[in-house]
């Protein structure tokens, strides 16, 4: 089968096509055609060497960590699935696996039922932002319409879940994104919308209860500018020594500074397809096919993504 690998750390061009055998499946394991698969950030963290410390440092190496397929095979305890079954989830190990490939090997506990109103690309767009949407959501605690919710780069794939989901709790929420964004991000919710190529969030007057940092680059220091006495600064994207010192700090501040580390399990899968039966949308910015998978990476760590990216395989 064919697979995209990579024998060094780098950019994009450290990507290569490559033949391997169709992998074996252990009892409990499901084999999948892979139809599509959505691309993440950690994608390319892991790629360029910036998770070394998580994700080790050996060759060659696998991409993509959400899918979405069809079941070809099943392990004999697996009960729930059978072969023909429309699926979609998460590789096994999200730091060392990759499920860019015409086919994937995983247990069936890290797989779900793709709702047939759903494309593949769409099912594949869920589990790792949809996941960490729903673990912000339940840091947040009881939000409602008296909460002031701040998410800052707010209409890539995570921001697309978040927003949605605050707006089914009633928050009210501020946006910040590109300019060409914000008709998106209050599509999904936002009560109000800041353009951060031509406004400072931080030299603002008003402050927030919760501020959520999307694009990796506000950092809780700053955020304390811009957050009430007693508020959370919820940060997906911690440096490695803000995990133990945050638990630390907070002990002693009203302001907390929460990290958050979120995987994707059932119980959170099951938020999402139900938030999805209340109408949340999927948003896939751009499909491409599978023998442009380098080109599509070189477009998501562009930037200026509103959604998802994903690539599908079509043999
Ligand atoms: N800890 C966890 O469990 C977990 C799970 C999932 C994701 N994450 C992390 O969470 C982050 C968001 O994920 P994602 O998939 O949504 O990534 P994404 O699609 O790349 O979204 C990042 C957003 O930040 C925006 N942005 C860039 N610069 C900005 C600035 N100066 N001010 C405000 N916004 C800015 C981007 O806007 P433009 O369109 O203008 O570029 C984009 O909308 C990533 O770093 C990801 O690795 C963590």
């Amino acid at each position: 089968m064919k697979a995209i690998a990579y024998q060094k750390f780098g950019n994009t061009d450290v990507l290569q096509t490559v033949e391997e055998p169709k992998p074996l499946i252990r009892s409990n394991e499901v084999l999948i055609k892979v139809k599509a698969v959505s691309i993440n950030p950690m994608d390319w963290k892991i790629r360029k060497g910036e998770m070394k410390l998580m994700s080790g440092s050996t060759f060659p190496r696998h991409t993509g960590v959400d899918f979405a397929g069809i079941i070809e095979d099943a392990g004999t305890l697996v009960k729930n699935f059978k072969k023909g079954d429309e699926v979609f989830g998460v590789v096994k190990n999200n730091m060392k696996d990759g499920a860019l490939a015409e086919y994937v090997a995983v247990p069936a506990t890290y797989i779900w039922k793709k709702p047939a109103a759903l494309s593949f690309a769409q099912a594949a767009s869920i589990p790792i932002v949809g996941a960490a949407a729903v673990t912000a959501l339940e840091k947040m605690g009881n939000i409602n319409t008296n909460s002031q919710v701040l998410v800052n780069g707010a209409t890539g794939g995570f921001g697309m879940f978040l927003l949605q989901l605050l707006k089914q709790k009633g928050a009210n929420v501020t946006a910040v994104a590109n300019t060409k964004a914000l008709d998106s991000a209050e599509k999904w919710g936002a009560d109000s919308v800041v353009d951060y190529t031509k406004q400072n969030i931080l030299a603002q007057q008003k402050t927030y209860d919760i501020v959520i940092d999307l694009s990796g680059k506000m950092g809780y220091t700053n955020a304390k500018q811009i957050m009430k006495p007693k508020s959370l600064f919820l940060n997906p994207t911690p440096r490695p020594i803000e995990i133990p010192t945050s638990l630390f700090k907070n002990l002693f501040t009203g302001k907390k500074h929460i990290v958050i580390l979120s995987q994707a399990s059932s119980k959170n899968v099951d938020t999402l397809l139900n938030a999805v039966s209340n109408g949340l949308q999927i948003e896939v910015n751009k499909v491409f096919p599978f023998t442009q998978s380098v080109e599509a990476y070189r477009y998501a760590e562009g930037g200026g993504i509103i959604g998802k990216v994903a690539i599908e395989i079509k043999s």
